[in-house]
């Protein structure tokens, strides 16, 4: 199997003014020269525009942190994944442990959100990861891979090599504590596995991320084992040195 290009996806969470957002991805277009593998900037939607402005002509993508599961209409607040093409962003990063936790989102929310994104043509980071009380009871992969069979329910197999998961054990992300190189592949090689019954031959070239804690030194151990294809970073998102940092370690 050849193992699909990585992807370094940055999550800046809740942080960044689109002033600030706009001057930061003009600096990265300056700086970041990498070619082997994707770069790409997970933005608060309201700085998308001016960070497409910024990155356009550079080989960055962008993408937003959350999507509407509905197409259009009376959804007061919402973004909808027709808007986010219309600015440009490949990705969205739906039912992060963030979302799920503190705007209860469900499997089969993030489900619905999974399908209008795909539907629209963007490539849902479809996350997903344990809590501690379930790792320490040795439930973790039953566990995740019931959230993962979820959060895909009535995915299309046809538009399904437009997907990325990212496994991010809740523990570990902006904790410090990292998951190890080999908790990371156990569940990337169950997660591949899964997608394999789900999707067939597809799932050879989805892309598994782990996410949690990464950093420009551990970010190539964390991304160096056979199932998993690269990180969704947080905390270590936000400046460019460390992104630069972290491109260069992923070969990015
Ligand atoms: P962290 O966040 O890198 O700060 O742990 C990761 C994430 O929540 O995507």
């Amino acid at each position: 199997m050849t193992k699909p290009t990585p992807l370094l996806a940055l999550n800046w969470k809740m942080n960044k003014t689109p002033s600030e957002a706009r001057a930061w991805a003009a600096e990265l277009a300056e700086r970041f020269a990498g070619e082997a593998a994707e770069l790409a900037v997970m933005a608060p939607a309201i700085d998308l525009p001016g960070v497409a402005d910024a990155l356009r002509g550079s080989r960055v993508a962008y993408g937003a942190q959350d999507v509407s599961a509905f197409e259009s209409g009376a959804y007061t607040g919402e973004i909808s994944a027709a808007m986010l093409r219309d600015v440009g962003a490949t990705y969205a990063i739906v039912g992060h442990s963030e979302r799920r936790a503190y705007h209860a989102e469900t499997d089969e929310k993030v489900a619905a959100k999974t399908r209008a994104a795909m539907h629209a043509g963007l490539v849902p980071i479809v996350c997903v990861g344990e809590e501690l009380p379930v790792r320490e009871a040795g439930e973790h992969v039953a566990f995740t891979l019931t959230s993962l069979r979820g959060s895909l329910a009535d995915v299309n197999v046809e538009d399904a090599s437009a997907l990325v998961i990212a496994y991010e054990p809740v523990w570990a992300i902006g904790t410090g504590k990292t998951a190890t190189a080999g908790d990371a592949e156990e569940m990337a090689a169950a997660i591949r596995g899964e997608l394999r019954t789900l999707l067939g031959d597809v799932a050879d070239g989805v892309r598994v991320l782990y996410g949690g804690s990464v950093k420009p030194g551990n970010i190539a151990e964390m991304c160096g084992k056979a199932n998993v294809n690269g990180a969704l970073v947080g905390g270590a998102s936000l400046e460019l040195d460390s992104v630069l940092g972290m491109a260069g370690a992923l070969g990015v």
